[in-house]
């Protein structure tokens, strides 16, 4: 299956944001603590390492994430130059907070009036960039919503005295591989148009059985480490009664069950890939 999600504004946001690059002294980047990678968007990354701009890099909704591999991606980032990251969740203002000061730690000489602290806020669709602004800004400047996309042209916010936060439309890239196009489904990053949501769970499915094991008994009561992702499915619409009118284990909303549980957290504090994983992929 190719999902394919690259509406035309994104386009225009893409060169809005090459044009800002010039203008901006950091990027605040928000990145998704389950999938830090798949969720970095490779033109924004360019972007920036051509302008040679720093990042600050947040894993949010680290509240979903996996907690040991959250402190390996941490540690991964804070190695590289120019690059900081924290991770955190932006429903909790006092995580936020903490935001503004390692900013300005990072450019020391800016954060007056004289000499402001010019900051762009970029990631991709549903990582929680509205979240995140409305907790800065300590107003509402932003609509929050479960549906990508929803923040569509660019706009200035003053934060305090010698601060300026640009904040950007959510962002997408053509061609990104299935892989990761799989993961970005899985965690909300694509709108649910584009895909089938059996598709998606199979593959979800399939990295569950695979490393969270007891997550999925504790949640299921099955022995998921016998199963295959189909088999998975099966086992879901078999313990939740799922079963079509015509008969027959309904494995749709077996799907849909498996992604809104991971999706709401239910299942468990879960990482979709690791510092580990990433590197061997890309080796
Ligand atoms: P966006 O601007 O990047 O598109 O994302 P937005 O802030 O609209 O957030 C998308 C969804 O993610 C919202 O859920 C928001 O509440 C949730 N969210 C944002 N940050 C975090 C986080 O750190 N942890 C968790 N658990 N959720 C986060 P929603 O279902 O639309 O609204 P709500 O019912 O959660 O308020």
């Amino acid at each position: 299956m190719a999902i394919n999600w690259y509406p035309g504004h994104m386009a225009t946001a893409r060169k809005a944001a090459a044009e800002s690059m010039r203008k901006i002294d950091l990027v605040i980047e928000v990145l998704d603590a389950r999938i830090p990678h798949s969720s970095c968007n490779p033109m924004f990354e360019a972007l920036r390492r051509q302008g040679q701009r720093p990042a600050l890099k947040l894993l949010n909704k680290a509240d979903f994430a996996d907690p040991e591999h959250t402190r390996r991606w941490l540690q991964h980032y804070n190695s590289q130059p120019d690059v900081k990251a924290l991770s955190l969740c932006a429903k909790r203002p006092r995580e936020v907070q903490r935001i503004s000061r390692l900013c300005q730690a990072m450019l020391p000489g800016r954060g007056t009036p004289g000499r402001p602290l010019r900051m762009m806020i970029l990631g991709i669709p549903n990582v929680g960039k509205s979240t995140l602004m409305n907790a800065l800004l300590k107003r509402h400047v932003a609509p929050v919503g479960d549906e990508p996309a929803i923040t569509k042209s660019q706009m200035l916010h003053s934060l305090g005295t010698g601060m300026t936060l640009m904040d950007t439309p959510g962002m997408l890239w053509p061609g990104m591989t299935q892989y990761v196009s799989y993961k970005l489904a899985a965690t909300h990053g694509i709108g649910r148009a584009a895909y089938e949501d059996e598709d998606v769970a199979v593959h979800l499915a399939g990295y569950l059985v695979r490393q969270y094991p007891a997550l999925l008994t504790r949640r299921f009561g099955l022995l998921a480490a016998n199963c295959d992702s189909h088999g998975l499915l099966a086992a879901i619409a078999q313990v939740r009664g799922l079963v079509k009118r015509a008969g027959g284990l309904d494995i749709a909303r077996a799907a849909t069950t498996l992604l809104n549980e991971f999706r709401s957290g239910a299942l468990g504090p879960i990482s979709l890939e690791t510092v580990e994983q990433i590197a061997a992929s890309l080796a």
